[in-house]
């Protein structure tokens, strides 16, 4: 995967829009379409205390996520990215498509606030590497910065 070229793509697509629900639309759809082995790429944002299904491509998903629940609350209870190489070994993951197999979840996190999470999984155990880590979180600062978050804390109640 060039992910320069993602990180330039996602970019140009939000050099003039600064609304995070149609930028989080269109970077979903971006690394859907530009990333191979991949069946749902999309965000949960943080609501009320937990987190809440967002802008996402892939399968109908599960709608809320308590904090302590799933690969993607475990993100957002530590803020950090996980990598889960085998989601069938991780015993708080939440099946959404049963197709999945491993998962990728980063956190978005600006200025010490922590908005949600962005959530990828794949058909393939082991997808995702350390330069997929590196280059998704770089994916998740770009849209943290070009769009206007404070907006979203008052949209999802944060
Ligand atoms: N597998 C996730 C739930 C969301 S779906 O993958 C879309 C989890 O364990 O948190």
């Amino acid at each position: 995967m060039n992910y320069n070229d993602l990180h330039s793509e996602i970019q140009s697509l939000m050099s003039d829009e600064r609304n995070f629900l149609a930028n989080a639309s269109n970077q979903s759809a971006l690394i859907f379409e530009r990333m191979e082995r991949l069946n749902w790429v999309g965000f949960y944002m943080m609501n009320k205390g937990e987190l809440v299904l967002g802008p996402f491509q892939g399968k109908v998903a599960c709608i809320r996520i308590a904090f302590s629940r799933g690969v993607c609350g475990t993100a957002a209870s530590k803020r950090k990215t996980f990598v889960v190489d085998n989601v069938h070994e991780f015993p708080r993951h939440i099946a959404c498509d049963c197709a999945s197999e491993s998962e990728i979840v980063i956190p978005l996190i600006k200025n010490g606030v922590f908005y949600g999470v962005l959530d990828i999984d794949s058909p393939h155990k082991s997808r995702f590497s350390d330069d997929d880590r590196t280059g998704l979180e770089k994916a998740a600062e770009i849209i943290l910065s070009m769009s206007d978050m404070d907006l979203v804390g008052k949209y999802y109640c944060i």
